[in-house]
């Protein structure tokens, strides 16, 4: 894959999966590497990909959710590199429980990683972006931020923020006439670690529901989702569904409108165990 050659490309959560993925194919690509994770096992496997591809890399050890560290890391990068194109807002994590027996803490945590991290990355890079005169901003939502269902209402309530987010800068891009490029990232099911690194109410079996998401849902490899990704940036795309579950289940969502909670209750609700529901 040509394109993104010499141009400084930042990916949170890139200990793991689709970050993983995404910082090793723009390393493929020719760009310059700013990787970072909580999980720095993860993080210097990647970093030792990237090295082994010849591509400059950087990695730190950030927490997405820690505004004044994502300040100062912004700044660190840039004088780093001497300047920063993209920022990838992949990190993030998954938690299932219905909202009458989640606690708030539960809740908070999902968006306090899932929106606030997307909010303190395109924050403290946007300057960069602006300054570099071709820049793009990547946010990471979800197919869960194009419909809701049962037992995901915090995940499902930050990745809507994060779609509502991402399309509002989209649009004040173009209105300011900033060389800003903003896609919004909607995945299906991608075959990474995610749902063995989530975390569920009381009384569901969180290893019963990793292996029912590793064999019913996640289809689609995370190589796959980041060269996907990876050809919506090209384009400046503002909207990309990554594998054939979102793309379908988008576009039963359009044309059902709010008719697709009747149809998913009875399929998706049943993906829960009992005895939560
Ligand atoms: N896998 C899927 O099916 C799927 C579907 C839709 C959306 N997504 C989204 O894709 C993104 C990547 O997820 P993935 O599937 O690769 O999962 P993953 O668990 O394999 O990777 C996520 C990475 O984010 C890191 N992370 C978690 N909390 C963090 C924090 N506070 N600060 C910094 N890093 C943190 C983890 O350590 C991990 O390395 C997430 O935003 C996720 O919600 C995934």
């Amino acid at each position: 894959m040509e394109g993104f050659a010499g141009k400084v490309a930042v990916v949170t959560g890139a200990g793991s999966g689709i970050g993983q993925a995404l910082a090793v194919e723009l390393g493929r690509s020719g760009a310059k590497l700013a990787i970072s994770d909580v999980d720095t096992e993860g993080l210097a496997g990647t970093e030792e990909r990237l090295k082994a591809i010849g591509a400059p890399v950087r990695a730190d050890r950030l927490d997405v959710t820690e505004r004044e560290a994502f300040l100062a890391y912004a700044d660190a990068v840039n004088e780093h590199f001497g300047k920063v194109n993209q920022i990838y807002n992949n990190a993030g994590i998954a938690f299932t429980g219905d909202i009458e027996v989640s606690q708030f803490k539960d809740i908070e945590r999902v968006m306090d990683v899932d929106f606030w991290g997307v909010v303190n990355g395109t924050k403290a890079f946007l300057p960069y972006l602006i300054a570099s005169g071709d820049g793009h901003v990547v946010n990471v939502s979800s197919v869960f931020g194009l419909f809701s269902v049962s037992g995901q209402a915090a995940y499902n309530a930050a990745k809507f923020a994060v779609r509502g987010f991402t399309e509002a800068l989209r649009q004040e891009m173009i209105l300011a006439g900033h060389p800003v490029g903003v896609t919004t990232v909607h995945p299906g099911g991608i075959k990474t670690a995610i749902a063995r690194n989530a975390t569920v109410a009381e009384g569901l079996d969180q290893a019963e529901l990793a292996k029912m998401f590793d064999r019913r849902v996640a289809h689609t490899s995370p190589e796959r989702a980041a060269r996907i990704i990876l050809g919506a940036v090209r384009k400046n795309k503002a909207r990309v569904l990554v594998g054939p579950d979102a793309k379908v289940l988008d576009i039963v969502v359009r044309l059902t409108g709010s008719g697709y909670q009747r149809l998913f209750m009875p399929v998706l609700g049943r993906l829960l165990p009992a005895p939560h529901r």
